[in-house]
């Protein structure tokens, strides 16, 4: 019995010093000391030991039961603590933050918080906004007419006439306007909804980070430097990006953003294509109309927006071949990223 004592003492302290996040406090607060807990067996199997022996022994599992019990609450304030610093909208609820309560993360969370990081680095703040979306800050207030055809791009799940699914992130764009005198920096990510047949790159949920900056004097060249140092510190990657003109109902003008392979460097292999060029987001100037629907006066700000798939990233960043494996929460999938952020 001395030598399982001993064992747990060592090995508990280094389980509980390995934890990084507040949800694994608990569980390894069950497994020591839970009703089937490592300890809890120790303490039951005293009755086994001598009588002679049974009172020292005792003494010693208590004082164990103490300092084990010590450092998960010091490791959990630890935690809290860094938790209290993480900006304000974080959130919690998350799918993978229970998830790495085990040890993994989500690869679309850990990309989203990776992604994140960068643009709070650039002094952007983070928002979000509802999934349930009024059909007018989908699409009327972004600048998309009534019986518009880029619609039909964008074909969704309805509630009934006037609510249904956001097909994008850009409706936050503004709700956030309506609400927040600029200048602004701020990323809204979440989870958007299309009507499309599932296949390897196309799923009827997926994820989306939109960015918005207005203020007095914004301009393409604020645009493209922002892209650039995003590509530059996520794909640690000096490639250049290009954009090519687009059209988007709510940027005047619209731009699609490609990043050179960083495969290939351009040479053209099966991840661009062969074309060299790999697509990563819409963006553009922020329509008139669009500051209009959020009621700034006219003319007086400018701002540039850009919108760009999490998924398409994550399957970049870490060679997933399939969108439909991010969505099946697939154990042996998700356990090849524990550990990664
Ligand atoms: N919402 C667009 C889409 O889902 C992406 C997008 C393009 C967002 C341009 C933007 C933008 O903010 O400026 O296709």
């Amino acid at each position: 019995m001395q030598e399982t004592i001993d064992r747990l003492r060592s090995e508990g302290a280094t389980r509980i010093a390995a934890i990084t996040e507040v949800a694994a406090i608990e569980v390894t607060r069950v497994a020591i000391l839970g009703r089937k807990g490592d300890l809890t067996l120790l303490l039951r199997g005293l009755k086994d030991v001598s009588p002679e022996d049974r009172p020292a022994m005792g003494a010693e599992l208590n004082r164990l039961k103490v300092d084990l019990t010590e450092l998960l609450s010091a490791k959990e304030k630890e935690l809290r603590g860094a938790l209290a610093e993480v900006p304000v909208d974080f959130d919690l609820t998350l799918p993978g933050v229970t998830a790495s309560a085990v040890g993994t993360l989500h690869p679309l969370v850990s990309v989203l918080e990776s992604i994140s990081d960068i643009f709070y680095g650039m002094g952007f703040s983070r928002g979000d906004g509802p999934e349930v979306e009024l059909d007018y800050y989908n699409f009327t207030a972004l600048n998309f007419p009534d019986d518009h055809p880029a619609r039909d791009i964008q074909d969704t799940f309805y509630v009934d006439k006037k609510v249904c699914l956001r097909t994008q992130t850009s409706p936050v764009q503004v709700r956030y306007m309506e609400t927040t005198e600029p200048p602004f920096a701020r990323i809204f990510p979440g989870r958007v909804y299309r009507n499309e047949t599932a296949d390897a790159s196309h799923s009827s949920e997926f994820y989306q980070i939109e960015g918005l900056v207005v203020d007095t004097n914004i301009s393409l060249a604020d645009l493209k430097d922002t892209v650039d140092t995003f590509v530059q510190n996520f794909f640690g990657a000096d490639e250049p990006t290009r954009f090519r003109p687009h059209y988007f109902p709510f940027t005047e003008p619209s731009v699609e953003v490609d990043m050179q392979c960083m495969v290939c460097h351009g040479d053209g292999c099966n991840v661009c294509g062969n074309t060299g060029w790999l697509e990563i987001m819409g963006a553009g100037m922020v329509h008139p109309n669009v500051f209009k629907a959020a009621g700034y006066p006219a003319d007086k700000y400018t701002g540039f927006a850009f919108g760009m798939g999490i998924d398409r990233i994550a399957m970049l960043k870490y060679g997933i071949g399939d969108i439909r494996l991010l969505y099946e929460n697939d154990l042996r999938f998700l356990q090849q990223f524990r550990g990664v952020l």
